[in-house]
């Protein structure tokens, strides 16, 4: 019997994903497929990483040295279905050569749209409308008194972060007549020179204590580093307006969850919309569930069935892109 010769390349896949991605790599590799419709825990991740030559994993897997030592020699690629990719230990994959990928700005106006959601629920009460209709509470019809919210239109938003998101989202405060503060790492991005947003009065570079103290909707956008660690915190929120509102689409991270909390019970704000949280998901005890001030979503900025199919596409591409060699098409961390 003839000797097989080369044998196909081994991809962990640590949750499904859509066929748009998963067709790319189905004939031509070996795939390793959690198909548990839940994480890989620690154990399991051990167990099926053994060998690989690349991993296609998520937010929830923490790829450190250790996964790296028992993916052993092989491994090429670590391609990971999200933007962010502080889930992995960058330095160790350089020091082995080992590269990175990630789904880029692919998912830039899908969170923008959904934070925008967060803000409008939040300030017009959406979320708090649609429980009191279904919970049978609506007594009167048209009431003047029912339901009142704050405008969006001709309301200061702060944006956190003027990256890709936050530019997306200060396109869309843009269409919704609002002034803008905005703050960012570092000098003033480029901003202005984006085509696709018109330069405008309305719009201003400013300090994050001004963002605090001038805004009626705080977004944050930025993404989470050392240096925005806990950069809401109870010093930040202590300047906010009684009136004003914190969004968060980006890491829970950026905020202490403590001091929010303690802000919305003491009411030094008005409320929050939050998509992401210090630890997911957070539990059923956690303060944030009873609270009537807040809109609380499950990590979903990028949940539509377009960007989640264009995301796992470029999962797989980068994985094919690095395992052949042609590292200038891969999506790749610098
Ligand atoms: C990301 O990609 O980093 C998002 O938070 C998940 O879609």
């Amino acid at each position: 019997m003839a000797k097989k010769l080369f044998s196909k390349p081994t991809i962990l896949i640590t949750r499904p994903i859509s066929d748009s991605g998963l067709n790319l790599i189905r004939h031509n590799y070996k795939l390793i497929l959690n198909t548990t419709g839940r994480p890989l825990d620690r154990i399991a991740l051990k167990r099926k990483v053994r060998n690989v030559d690349a991993i296609l994993c998520f937010l929830n897997d923490k790829i450190d040295k250790e996964i790296m030592d028992l993916a052993g020699p092989n491994l090429k690629i670590i391609s990971t279905f999200s933007t962010g990719y502080e889930h992995i230990d960058i330095l160790e994959a350089k020091k082995r050569d080992i590269k990175v990928g990630y789904t880029g700005s692919i998912l830039t106006e899908t969170t923008a749209d959904l934070g925008f959601g967060l803000l409008l629920s939040i300030g017009r009460r959406i979320i708090e409308g649609d429980k009191l209709v279904r919970n049978g509470k609506w007594k009167y019809g048209w009431s003047p008194d029912l339901m009142i919210g704050t405008d969006i239109h001709g309301k200061t938003i702060g944006i956190i972060g003027m990256g890709k998101i936050g530019s997306a989202i200060a396109k869309r405060a843009l269409g919704f007549d609002m002034n803008i503060l905005y703050t960012s790492r570092g000098s003033i991005p480029n901003l202005l020179d984006n085509k696709k947003i018109p330069l405008s009065e309305t719009m201003k570079y400013v300090d994050l204590n001004r963002i605090a103290k001038e805004s009626d909707y705080v977004v944050v956008c930025c993404s989470l580093n050392k240096d925005s660690y806990h950069l809401i915190n109870r010093r930040f929120i202590f300047q906010m307006k009684k009136s004003a509102f914190l969004i968060n689409i980006a890491r829970g991270k950026i905020i202490n969850q403590k001091d929010l909390i303690s802000a919305l019970t003491e009411k030094r704000i008005a409320g929050a919309a939050l998509d992401v949280y210090e630890d997911e998901p957070i539990q059923n005890n956690d303060p944030l569930i009873k609270m009537k001030n807040v809109v609380l979503l499950p990590h979903i900025g990028s949940a539509t069935v377009d960007t989640r199919n264009r995301m796992a596409e470029i999962a797989a591409s980068n994985i094919i892109n690095v395992l052949e060699g042609k590292y200038r098409k891969a999506v790749l961390v610098e």
